[in-house]
C-alpha cells in the first residue's frame, strides 16, 4: 500500500516536472523567435536605409556632379554638345529619381490601388528580362487601405525578387483572387523549389522572416508548397473584411 502511495506520488511529481519542463521549452521557442523576428525587422529597416542611401549617393549625387562639371563647361565654351550632355545628364538624373522613389512607394499604389501597382510591377519586370511575368486576378476588387496594400505588395514584390534571384524559373506568376471575406495572394514559380524549414534552420532568410512578419501584422496566413526541383507556390490569405 504504502509502495503504491509513494509510487503514485513519485510518478504525480515526476509528470509535473516534467510538463513545467515542457512548457518552459515551448516559451523558450517562441522567446527565440520573436526575437529572430525582431532582429529580422531591424536589420532590414536598416538594409533599406543603406540601399536609398548607396542609391542616392551613387546615382543622383554622381549625375549631380556631372551636371555641375559639364555646366562649368558649358559657360565656358558655349558649345551646342557641351549643352545637349548635361540635358541629358539631367534626364537622366530625374529618371533616376523617379525610379527611387516608385520604389520607396510606387505613386500607382497610392493612386489605383493594389493590382494595378502589382500589374505595372510585373510589366516593368518583363521588360527587363527573358522571363515570362503574369499578373492574373478573379473575382471583384475591393478597395482597401493604402497601408495593407503597400503591405501586400511588399509581400509580392519579395516573393517575386526571390523568385527572380533563386529559382532558375522562366515563368512567375503572381495571381490575386477576391473572395469576398477573403484576399488570396499566390505567386508561383516553375523553377528548382527549396525547403523553408530547412532554410530557417540554417538560419539564413532574413527575408523569409521578414515576410513572416509582414504576414502577421496583416493577420495573414503564409504557406509555402514547394519541393526541391518542383517549383515553389506560396500562398497569401488575408481575411480583409475583419480588419
Ligand atoms: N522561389 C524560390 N525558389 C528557390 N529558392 C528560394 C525561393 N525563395 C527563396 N529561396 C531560398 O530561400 C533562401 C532564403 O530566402 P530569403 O530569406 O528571401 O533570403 P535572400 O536574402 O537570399 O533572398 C534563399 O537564399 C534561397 O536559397
Ligand atoms: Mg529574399
Amino acid at each position: 500500500m504504502l509502495i503504491l502511495a509513494g509510487g503514485i506520488v513519485f510518478f504525480v511529481i515526476f509528470y509535473k516536472k516534467r510538463m513545467l519542463e515542457m512548457k518552459l521549452r515551448e516559451q523558450t521557442l517562441e522567446m527565440e523567435y520573436q526575437q529572430k523576428m525582431l532582429e529580422a525587422a531591424l536589420e532590414s529597416q536598416e538594409n533599406e536605409r543603406r540601399r536609398i542611401s548607396a542609391d542616392l549617393h551613387d546615382s543622383v549625387g554622381a549625375m549631380l556632379a556631372t551636371v555641375k562639371l559639364g555646366l562649368g563647361n558649358m559657360l565656358r565654351s558655349g558649345k551646342v554638345e557641351d549643352q545637349d550632355f548635361t540635358r541629358s545628364v539631367l534626364d537622366e538624373t530625374i529618371s533616376s529619381v523617379r525610379k527611387i522613389s516608385r520604389d520607396l512607394m510606387p505613386s500607382t499604389l497610392a493612386h489605383y490601388g493594389l493590382s494595378a501597382a502589382l500589374r505595372e510591377f510585373c510589366e516593368r519586370l518583363q521588360q527587363a528580362s527573358d522571363k515570362t511575368f503574369s499578373f492574373l486576378e478573379e473575382g471583384e476588387a475591393t478597395p482597401i487601405a493604402l497601408r495593407e496594400a503597400s503591405t501586400l505588395y511588399r509581400i509580392a514584390q519579395e516573393l517575386v525578387n526571390n523568385a527572380i534571384k533563386h529559382s532558375e524559373a522562366s515563368m512567375i506568376t503572381i495571381t490575386l483572387t477576391w473572395k469576398r471575406p477573403q484576399l488570396i495572394l499566390v505567386v508561383q514559380d516553375n523553377g528548382i523549389g527549396f525547403s523553408v524549414e530547412e532554410k530557417k534552420k540554417q538560419n539564413g532568410g532574413l527575408g523569409l522572416y521578414n515576410l513572416e512578419n509582414r504576414a502577421r501584422v496583416l493577420g495573414a496566413t503564409l504557406t509555402y508548397t514547394s519541393a526541391p526541383q518542383s517549383g515553389t507556390h506560396v500562398e497569401l490569405v488575408w481575411n480583409y473584411e475583419k480588419t
